[in-house]
């Protein structure tokens, strides 16, 4: 999509930390970086105590990555998932969306950058009841005030991307639990997002549903070539990423692939599971 973007505040001038971060963002021939993540800390400094959420996190991901986010609960994902989504400002660290630092902006520079850059999905869809499938998708458009032809055609297009081409004008209620879901999907990815940021996208939804989430997340990612970058306490959603990054205790536990074969393996066996479902359900 032909981005109307201004440029952010002009690309970081290396220091001390940053001339590693600049490195790493212009390796030759590899992929551009989608985020860039150095010795990342996040600190809650509460009335009694100090919580060291994040505690030195690196890790970088390339544009068209698939990376699932793991970790025990308060090992600092919803932490690190909002660090990234723009929603709070790391204590110390470097944090790069594209080539932008991230880590040294405004509150209100980080709303703009949300509001034009982030596509979140989350649990709970956070749909517009009383908006329909296609105005659903506009929302983060209409409230940047660029709702113009050529963005309706786009919102539609998004629809038809997600399986909703028929179901422009439903309405939440009308619409399964996978369908609103995929709605909120469409969503994120109207203002040509950094990456696909999913908490627990498929925590609410059973494990047919779930396939078709993670089916969607595959085309997006393998077709459209969008990074994507979820949170999950399951082992099977973890599977189906190509990367699964572990956090524990507010550090970085483990960072490992997931082969190709492997990730086969995973989706035929899901796959197997939710035909075997619908079979049960068939004869009963
Ligand atoms: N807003 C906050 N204020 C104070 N402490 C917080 C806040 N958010 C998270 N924490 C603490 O930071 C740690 C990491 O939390 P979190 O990022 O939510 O972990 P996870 O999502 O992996 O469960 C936990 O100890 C949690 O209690
Ligand atoms: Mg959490």
């Amino acid at each position: 999509m032909p981005s109307n973007l201004q440029p952010y505040p002009p690309p970081h001038t290396p220091g001390s930390e940053g001339a590693e971060a600049a490195n790493a963002s212009s390796h030759a021939g590899q992929r551009p970086l989608a985020t860039s993540i150095r010795n990342l800390t996040k600190e809650y400094v509460l009335k009694s105590e100090t919580v060291r959420a994040l505690r030195g996190i690196s890790f970088d991901v390339p544009e068209g990555d698939f990376v699932a986010i793991m970790g025990p609960s308060g090992s600092g994902k919803s932490t690190l998932l909002n660090l990234l989504g723009c929603l709070d400002q790391p204590s110390s660290g470097q944090l790069l969306l594209g080539d932008d630092d991230v880590s040294r902006m405004s509150d209100d520079q980080l709303a703009e950058v949300r509001s034009r850059r982030i596509g979140f999905v989350f649990q709970s869809y956070n749909l517009i009841q009383q908006l329909t499938v296609v105005e659903n998708i506009q929302v983060p458009l209409y409230y940047q005030g660029r709702l113009g032809n050529h963005e309706r055609q786009r919102c539609i297009e998004l629809a038809k991307l997600v399986g909703l081409g028929e179901r422009l004008d439903h309405r939440p209620a009308q619409l399964s639990g996978g369908q609103q879901q995929r709605v909120a999907i469409a969503r994120s990815l109207v203002n040509d997002p950094y990456f696909v940021l999913a908490d627990e996208a498929t925590g609410n939804l059973d494990s047919k549903t779930t396939e078709e989430i993670l089916s969607l997340f595959d085309d997006l990612n393998e077709k459209e070539g969008r990074t994507i970058i979820m949170v999950t306490h399951e082992d099977e959603v973890a599977a189906r990423a190509k990367r699964v990054v572990r956090l524990k205790d507010g550090l970085l536990q483990s960072d490992k692939t997931n082969s190709e074969a492997d990730r086969t393996v995973a989706r035929e066996r899901q796959r197997q599971a939710v035909l075997e479902l619908i079979a049960r359900e068939e004869s009963e």
